[in-house]
């Protein structure tokens, strides 16, 4: 049986798992580093790559113990190469590389966003390519056409901010701290969904992409004007973002060729009014809907591991261990450039 040793260290998270060929997690760590970084209202990454360098070691040797497992067990090492802040990256890839030296195994250099691409099939194996994804984290915000591992059509994303940095810098403005997604989602079960006039950016546009920097804007303005709740303006937020969602995601699957699901992954795949609304969107074009348990959606190494273990199964070679460390990498790199997008395609 397949067994992957899988590590995570591009935002926030220093995280280990090791994940079987048949879907198991032998053992798995997340740190979070909320602590070090809620002062500063956002991921501060200088202190995120201290973070990830200090802790990284004791906690592959813990999901090691835990399993009772070797590094000579593995069929290869997993380590998350990029997209994400640099320092942490490297932090993750050099002690990846070090460990596949060491213990003379295959390294497996993962794209983050891979991980969160076929995480869905981690969790649920009925799961067939191709499928329709909506990838939303903090950094990205994607309709993707999964057709199998590394062949990843690019439909749509975001010409400015992602869904979970809106998600963040709203949480701001009300003075929920960080991380804001699920403060956010927690507010808004009291609000109103309605009272709130807020905007829906590109919402029926002939362009397929995402935009998020105008809504953030006016919630900015709806709480300056003191008219509202701090309830009612999340709640009138999430309803926003989801019509945005909703419009663009409809589009996409109207214009798509056919596809077995659609699926959400990433950490605003937890918001449980989203996957609500993308369950009911699913049931309109008659496909099943998947999304990952919530420990699957946010950062982790499993979905690190079982992307290794999908491309070790698909016949991909190991990476070389001069692999670089990269800030950017898109999925699909024929994907046309949308409009302002340079930073964060
Ligand atoms: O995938 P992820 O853990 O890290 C990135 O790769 O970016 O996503 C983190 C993002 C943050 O912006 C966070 O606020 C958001 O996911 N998030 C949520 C929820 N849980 C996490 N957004 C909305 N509702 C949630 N329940
Ligand atoms: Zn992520």
């Amino acid at each position: 049986m397949t067994l992957v040793l899988g590590i995570e260290s591009s935002c926030d998270e220093t995280a280990a798992a090791l994940v079987t060929g048949d879907r198991r997690i032998l053992a798995q760590v997340i740190a979070s580093q909320e602590e070090e970084h809620a002062p500063y209202g956002g991921v501060v990454p200088e202190i995120a790559a201290r973070a990830h360098a200090e802790r990284l070691a004791p906690i592959v040797e813990k999901v090691l113990r835990e399993a009772d497992v070797t590094l000579a067990d593995c069929d290869a090492i997993a380590a998350t190469a990029g997209p994400g802040l640099i320092g942490g990256v490297m932090v993750g890839l050099v002690t990846a590389k070090a460990l596949a030296m060491a213990s003379d195994t295959p390294l497996l250099a993962i794209n983050h966003l891979e991980g969160h691409a076929l995480s869905p099939r981690l969790a649920d194996e009925h799961l067939q390519y191709p499928y329709a994804l909506l990838l939303v984290s903090g950094g990205h915000c994607q309709i993707l056409r999964v057709e199998g591992v590394g062949k990843y059509q690019r439909l749509a994303t975001t010409i400015d901010d992602a869904l979970g940095e809106a998600f963040d810098k709203s949480a701001k403005v009300l003075g929920l701290g960080y991380p804001g997604g699920p403060a956010v989602e927690k507010l808004a079960l009291e609000g109103d969904a309605q009272a709130v006039p807020l905007p829906r950016p590109l919402k029926g546009s002939k362009e397929p992409h995402f935009s998020f920097a105008g809504l953030k804007s006016a919630v900015l303005r709806a709480h300056e004007t003191g008219n509202y709740s701090d309830a009612d303006i999340a709640a009138s937020f999430q309803a926003a973002a989801l019509d945005c969602i909703l419009d663009r995601m409809r589009k996409a699957l109207g214009e798509m060729e056919e596809v077995s699901a659609l699926v959400v992954a990433g950490g605003v795949a937890a918001n449980k009014t989203i996957r609500g609304g993308l369950e009911g969107l699913a049931a309109e074009f008659d496909l099943a809907f998947t999304a990952p348990p919530l420990p699957l959606c946010t950062d982790n190494a499993a979905m690190i591991a079982w992307a290794g273990i999908e491309r070790l199964e698909a016949g991909f070679d190991a990476d070389p261990l001069d692999f670089r460390a990269r800030p950017r990498w898109p999925l699909d790199p024929d994907a046309e450039p949308a409009r302002g997008a340079g930073v964060k395609a």
